[in-house]
């Protein structure tokens, strides 16, 4: 086999375990005739592991990096692919319990040409789970099941991965959490072969996932939902725009009629256009990535008629509840209301992704939107 390969492995704490994986690895290695280097990516661990690592420089192919100022698993990996000589990278944890006699199936469908990426599962057929706690089981089937919008993989939290560098190349990979190879699927869109495993507890110290790690993974789940979904992105801007809307047109009626005596019924209608115009400019300028492109004179009363065509919707939505489902009596009113606003959210937001702030009303210039 030709092809150089990288075997990475992000460390934190795993002197003892080290002692071991490195020999293991190179056995797997040599009795499947597949020349790799090993990079150790080590975050100043202070149990010594750089250390370690650093025993076997002299027998083995092995590099050593040691981060002083940043902490992470998935920046550890990006940091091993960054420094990665191999034209196939391998990414496995240091504790064994990921098995090393599962290298040569992860990297020969690559080597084959069969994929751009491999992932060990454990929940294909001979994939499982061995020692390891009910609890942690669970976690990491809900996790697995949170991200079946993205990918179809049956294990899309697997540590485990090789990949083709080629195909990172002037991809933006973040890393925000642990789960980098989720993150390679949803942006490189990769051809991937999934290898049962068995994963095994991990042979020596402890564990470092914990509460940070899981509220990181939804983090950055979300991120990469708005990643493949943009609009789920813009609607999330959309609704806080609307809370925003929401509270000013409160302040500008109370202040109206409190501090002017106003009308409530004028000052509601001042109000509402105070709140539409502040709307219409936080989402020209920060909700739609198009919005500041388009011609003021179109698409702000463009917007302004949505929200009108809105505000029409909720009345409606809140007559037909109040009429046919009941919510006339004592004070389901505020239900019916709060129903109406969410479907009239709904049309806001399609009038002004695909009428307001939509190419129709993009300056001429503008032709990288086409
Ligand atoms: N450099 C570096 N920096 N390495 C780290 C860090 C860090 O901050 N945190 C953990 N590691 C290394 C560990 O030393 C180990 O080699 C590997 O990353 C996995 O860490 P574990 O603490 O053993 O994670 P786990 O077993 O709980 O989680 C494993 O299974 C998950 C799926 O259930 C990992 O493979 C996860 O990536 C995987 O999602
Ligand atoms: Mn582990």
């Amino acid at each position: 086999m030709s092809k150089i390969i990288s075997i990475i492995l992000p460390t934190y704490n795993e002197a003892e375990n080290l002692y071991l994986i490195i020999p293991k690895i190179f056995n797997i290695l040599n009795k499947s005739k597949i020349y790799a280097e090993l990079i150790v990516v080590d975050d100043n661990s202070p149990d010594g592991t750089a250390e370690v690592a650093k025993k076997f420089l002299n027998k083995y192919p092995v590099k050593v990096f040691i981060r002083k100022n940043e902490r992470g698993l998935g920046t550890a990996i990006l940091k091993g692919l960054e420094v990665a000589k191999g034209e196939i990278c391998l990414v496995m944890d240091a504790d064994l319990s990921h098995p090393v006699e599962a290298i040569s199936d992860m990297v020969k469908p690559i080597i084959e040409n069969k994929a751009d990426m491999t992932l060990a599962s454990r929940y294909i057929k001979d994939g499982e789970f061995e020692g390891i706690s009910f609890i942690r089981r669970i976690i990491s089937k809900i996790a697995g099941l949170s991200a079946r919008g993205l990918t179809n993989v049956t294990d899309p939290t697997s540590g485990f991965m090789g990949i083709k560098k080629s195909l990172l190349k002037g991809v933006n990979l973040k890393a925000a959490s642990w789960k980098l190879p989720l993150e390679i699927i949803v942006k490189c869109n990769p051809l991937i072969k999934e290898v049962p495993i068995v994963f095994v507890n991990r042979h020596k110290g402890k564990s470092k996932f914990g509460l940070r790690a899981s509220f990181r993974y939804l983090q950055h789940l979300l991120g990469l939902y708005c990643y493949r979904f943009p609009a789920i992105f813009e609607f999330i801007k959309f609704c806080i725009v609307g809370l925003i809307g929401l509270i000013i047109d409160t302040a500008v009626l109370v202040s109206a009629v409190e501090l002017f005596s106003l009308d409530p019924r004028i000052a509601a209608i001042f109000a509402f256009m105070v709140a539409v115009t502040v709307n219409y400019f936080l989402n020209r300028f920060w909700t739609f990535k198009i919005g500041k492109f388009t011609i003021f004179r179109c698409s702000y009363p463009a917007f302004v008629s949505i929200r009108l065509l809105g505000l029409g919707i909720r009345i409606v939505t809140m007559d037909i509840l109040m009429v046919f489902a009941g919510m006339g009596k004592g004070y389901l009113y505020l239900l019916a209301s709060i129903i109406g606003i969410f479907v009239a959210t709904i049309f806001n937001f399609i009038g002004s992704k695909y009428f307001a702030f939509s190419k129709l009303f993009l300056h001429n210039s503008k032709d990288e939107f086409e």
